[in-house]
């Protein structure tokens, strides 16, 4: 290269600029080069931030096992062609535990480190909440898979989410209590340091209240992650002799409240929101989770096509039925690899004008944007029975 130089044709008195331009040239050929030859022009990396440890665990694990699949598919598919050419897409994961911090670390992380394209995630509300401003501010598209807290998506243009949002999901618990269960006195037991269960503990007592009900327990405790008993709440609630109790907490706190509401001797229908969805709620309640309802995104039993498909898949890959968690991560994933397709770009504006324009026809039901980038959709409610979810009804939107 030095040698070429010489023979640029600038006059003699340049040529001390010309060598110096030279010189930039050559190293522009060479970040060029190694630009080329770089994986991260090659392939499009998305990120996926999940719970994969914690006691919430088996929302990161299904979440990252169905994103994959959906990867995968593209993959064999022969990726997504961006500006003319085609290129793979690779998922890097990262494990947020279940706690903000950590996610909003981690959400850092896989922008600066991994320079991702878009991400998918969180699955808890309050840690959609932590990152949400940081991709907003960086200029990332995300797409929360599974975090109904409705404040998620607030925090700019290129927030999404994939789930429905919690003024829905509390109202169709809150009208399963007050006109089919016929229930007129409800108690609450809820984390009240959690976004997602404070919220939803607010609206059902707001509509259960509309629908003709009395709240006659509100009981708090802090921290679900770190707490294990329960029974000081409960005695209290067992005290004001509900006919219902509503518990908005993730899977682990809700099968040991209740097994305790047992013990002391509160036997009263109980209800939960999409935080129940896990196999661990059965096998840590036992006997005491039978017969309990929770309100859900998804359910495995469905016959249409899309989930039928879906389950099938599913199993051969990972020799498990999918949760609701599994058919939003694929939904999420779904809706950002379709914008690609359609940006033929990985350019940030791009791929939100495609996000927030896509239609998919997902596994978790259809999706299209609203104006605050909430997809509109229905719920389902589920009964445990037997240890195994059984499909109760379908409430639309
Ligand atoms: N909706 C919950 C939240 O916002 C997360 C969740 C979704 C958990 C679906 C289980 C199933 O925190």
């Amino acid at each position: 290269m030095g040698k070429r130089l010489v023979t640029l044709p600038f006059p003699h008195h340049f040529s001390l600029k010309a060598h110096l331009m030279g010189k930039l040239i050559a190293l522009g050929t060479a970040l060029l080069l190694l630009a080329a030859c770089s994986p991260s022009k090659k392939e499009i990396v998305i990120g996926g931030l999940f719970p994969l440890t914690g006691n919430t665990a088996t929302y990161g694990q299904s979440s990252k096992q169905a994103m994959d699949l959906a990867v995968a598919e593209v993959n064999r598919d022969s990726g997504i062609e961006i500006a003319g050419t085609r290129m793979p897409v690779r998922a890097v994961y990262e494990d947020d535990e279940g706690q903000s911090e950590k996610a909003a670390n981690a959400c850092q992380k896989l922008i600066s480190r991994d320079k991702i394209a878009a991400i998918i995630g969180a699955v808890a509300s309050k840690n959609s909440l932590a990152i949400a401003p940081i991709c907003q501010e960086s200029r990332v598209p995300m797409i929360s898979s599974a975090s109904t807290n409705e404040k998620v998506t607030e925090a700019g243009d290129f927030v999404f989410r994939a789930c429905f949002i919690d003024p829905f999901q509390g109202m169709v618990m809150a009208k399963y209590a007050a006109f089919t269960l016929k229930a007129k006195k409800a108690a609450i037991l809820f984390d009240n340091g959690n976004d997602y269960n404070k919220g939803l503990a607010e609206v059902f007592a707001k509509k259960f209240a509309e629908y003709g009900g009395a709240i006659v327990a509100r009981e708090a405790f802090t921290d679900e992650a770190n707490t294990v008993d329960f029974k000081a709440q409960l005695t209290n609630i067992k005290a004001a002799s509900p006919d219902f109790l509503y518990c908005p907490n993730y899977y682990t706190a809700d099968a040991m409240i209740m097994k305790q509401s047992k013990e002391i001797g509160l036997s009263v229908p109980t209800g939960g929101g999409d935080g129940w969805d896990s196999p661990e709620l059965v096998k840590i309640g036992g006997a005491a989770v039978e017969g309990c309802v929770f309100s859900n995104h998804f359910s495995k039993d469905d016959t249409s096509a899309a989930v039928k498909n879906f389950v099938r898949k599913y199993k051969q890959a990972y020799g498990a039925e999918p949760d609701a968690l599994a058919s939003l991560a694929y939904d999420a994933a779904m809706i950002l690899l379709s914008a690609l397709r359609t940006a033929h770009s990985t350019d940030p504006d791009a791929v939100k004008e495609a996000i927030r324009t896509s239609t998919v026809a997902g596994v978790s039901g259809n999706i299209t944007f609203d104006e605050k980038r909430n997809p509109i959709k229905s719920a389902v409610i589920l009964r445990i029975n037997n240890g195994k979810q059984e499909f109760v009804e379908r409430v639309g939107p």
